[in-house]
């Protein structure tokens, strides 16, 4: 008898886990010199910049490099305020260095800095350090919150609406721990907004089979590139107040803007600004990590999570249950620093950082330009663009044929278009039943944060294989 816990044997094996396996097959098949139509496999599912050929940000590196190798301070090519950046973090560390344990909720200085960032975000609201919580990036934290809300079976199992499409790894995350998904539908037709009819009928189901306690948002979406407006934040924080339920925004992509004129306001920025009635009750987790902001420094796992009017009664017993597993890595906590306290006009790495910064939003712009020209000249697909984060969300119109075929094949139709894309055109994207979706609905995920000419060279792939794949089917 397998000693494992039950509820890890029901992690579904995801459809995307078994491309990407093919994926690197495919890759070590080009290796040993198998002929293909193409020379190199482009992987362009993740949200993750630096693999997709982004560079790292100047400062960021630099600062790094100076606290792992302090002997770098003698280096007259670095700039003074990387130096002085390197030495007041190094301050912070025991001993002066990264190799020492941290305080276990996140190094204190870097708690402040991200009260500080938090506080001028939203317009000068307090944010207080017994309030973060520093994790290695925002799955950690995301986890850490719900281990405190999900407990109980049957009608008292905690439930979670959790907007469909979502973020796969968070449904992975509530499957493990025990708590039941609500699925609410984002509405593709109006620019995949959320509606609090739609969050009204999901809870109403739910009640016959589990205990509604939490609401999980993402914003900017992923995968869908939305943006809530401030009424639209509004009406889901009245909705969860007069259902009593705890509100976790994941606004991991909030640096991520990209459509002229939008702008990102925080959930705890809106809670405040609703009044005492609201700000006094309503509880909050807000997430933010140093993976999907402008540094896109994923590997370096650092994120927090600010909770907001968590039962004062609670606050020990969860800054304890925090301790017994978070300890999260300095050289995480530093870039964290460094994303909540950018150089400053007047600085000597300013130039440099801004024109970096500037780079990237400006390739991002461009690629969602370079989706939308796509789609709009290729028959049976649709982008409905956001206006921030790092992904565009592609409808397929699938020929009747292609869904028999699937059916034939005992497989999704969106699974087969993509298995195909990999194995004629060497492009791996995300499969959109990984992220749930309406039934009859096909989708395809592609991550625009990565370099013009890699996006570039994906869309023509893409297009190619589409036109060919309609041409079979029709
Ligand atoms: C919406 C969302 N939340 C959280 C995460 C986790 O990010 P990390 O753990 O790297 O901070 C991701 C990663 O893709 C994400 O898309």
């Amino acid at each position: 008898m397998s000693k494992i816990n039950p509820r890890v044997r029901m992690i579904q094996n995801s459809v995307q886990a078994n491309l990407l396996q093919r994926c690197n097959h495919i890759r070590e098949e080009l290796q040993q010199g198998v002929k293909k139509p193409y020379k190199e496999v482009i992987d362009i599912c993740w949200g993750d910049a630096h693999s997709g050929g982004t560079k790292p940000l100047t400062f960021v590196r630099q600062v790094i490099a100076v606290c792992i190798y302090p002997e770098l301070l003698q280096e007259t090519t670095i700039a003074p305020d990387v130096k002085e950046r390197a030495r007041r973090l190094l301050r912070e560390c025991p001993g002066g260095s990264v190799g020492s344990y941290a305080a276990a909720k996140g190094i204190p200085f870097v708690q402040d800095g991200v009260c500080e960032f938090i506080s001028k975000r939203d317009g000068g609201v307090p944010s207080y350090p017994e309030d973060i919580f520093i994790c290695s990036g925002s799955q950690n934290a995301l986890m850490f919150v719900l281990k405190l809300l999900v407990h109980g079976k049957g009608l008292a199992q905690t439930g979670v609406l959790t907007p469909i499409p979502c973020y796969p790894t968070f449904v992975m995350g509530l499957t493990e721990l025990g708590a039941a998904m609500v699925p609410y539908y984002l509405c593709e037709d109006d620019g995949w907004c959320l509606h609090v009819e739609e969050l009204r009928r999901a809870l109403a189901t739910s009640r016959s089979h589990c205990n509604p306690r939490i609401l999980y948002v993402i914003n900017p979406g992923n995968p869908t590139g939305h943006v809530q407006s401030r009424e639209s934040i509004e009406e889901v924080i009245r909705f969860a107040a007069e259902e009593e339920l705890f509100i976790f925004a994941d606004e991991v992509y909030q640096d991520m803007m990209y459509a002229e004129g939008s702008q990102f306001v925080s959930y705890k920025k809106v809670l405040f600004e609703m009044g005492p009635q609201y700000s006094n009750t309503v509880e909050l987790a807000s997430f933010h990590s140093v993976s999907k902001g402008i540094m896109g420094e994923c590997g370096l796992r650092c994120g927090y999570v600010e909770l907001v009017n968590l039962d004062p009664s609670v606050k020990q017993s969860v800054t304890s249950a925090f301790n017994t597993e978070r300890n999260t890595a300095v050289i995480g906590q530093i870039a964290l620093n460094i994303m909540v306290d950018p150089p400053k006009p007047g600085d000597p790495s300013y130039p440099t950082f801004s024109q970096e910064v500037k780079s990237i939003r400006d390739n991002l712009v461009h690629n969602v330009r370079q989706v939308q020209e796509t789609v709009e000249a290729l028959p049976g697909t649709s982008f409905q663009a956001g206006s921030g984060g790092i992904y565009a969300y592609l409808r397929l119109d699938l020929p009747q044929k292609a869904l028999l075929q699937a059916k034939e094949e005992g497989t999704d139709p969106d699974l087969m278009y993509c298995s195909r894309l990999l194995e004629e055109e060497g492009v791996c994207l995300v499969v959109g039943k990984e992220h749930g979706q309406q039934e009859g609905t096909y989708h395809i995920r592609i991550c625009i944060g990565t370099t013009s000419t890699r996006l570039k060279e994906v869309l023509r792939r893409l297009k190619s294989f589409h036109l060919r794949f309609l041409n079979e089917f029709s």
